[in-house]
């Protein structure tokens, strides 16, 4: 699989998903925008749909998402087969999200960590990989929940 990222938000999360394509070009993941391209109010699950689809069906490792809070991007995107989403505030759950969970999606809420925080945890997520061993159990019992 290429090493390609595919970002999505809504309406409430244009800058901050432009400050994480900015983080992870600047860290040399391939980048995919899947939008919304203008400031127009749009619908959380179409565009969590979108990535959640995209990391599931193996066309990018991993997506992040944006709106407001990171509330709603990371329940319409757990509700996609294979997503594990996390909704993170600090780039202390981003690492935890990676190395224990193995997230495959990052939420975010412009609203609650603005752009400062929200591209340092963007490039704690990113930098982190899974510990697997023990924890890979524990994914295997959530991937059991989903058939
Ligand atoms: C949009 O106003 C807002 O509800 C949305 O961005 C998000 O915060 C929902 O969880």
């Amino acid at each position: 699989m290429a090493d390609r990222i595919v970002f999505g938000s809504d309406h409430a999360g244009l800058s901050l998903r432009a400050e994480a394509v900015r983080v992870a070009t600047a860290a040399g993941f391939e980048v995919e925008d899947l939008g919304p391209f203008s400031g127009d109010s749009v619908d959380y699950p179409d565009f969590a749909a979108r990535v959640g689809q995209a990391v599931a069906e193996g066309r990018a490792r991993l997506g992040i998402l944006v709106c407001g809070t990171g509330i709603g991007m990371s329940i319409a995107a757990n509700k996609v087969k294979g997503v594990r989403a996390a909704h993170c505030t600090t780039e202390f759950e981003a690492r935890m999200a990676r190395a224990h969970n193995d997230a495959n999606v990052l939420c975010m809420g412009e609203r609650v960590i603005g752009l400062g925080l929200g591209g340092a945890v963007t490039a704690a997520f990113l930098a982190q990989t899974f510990e697997g061993g023990r924890h890979q159990r524990r994914l295997d019992k959530i991937a059991a929940l989903d058939r």
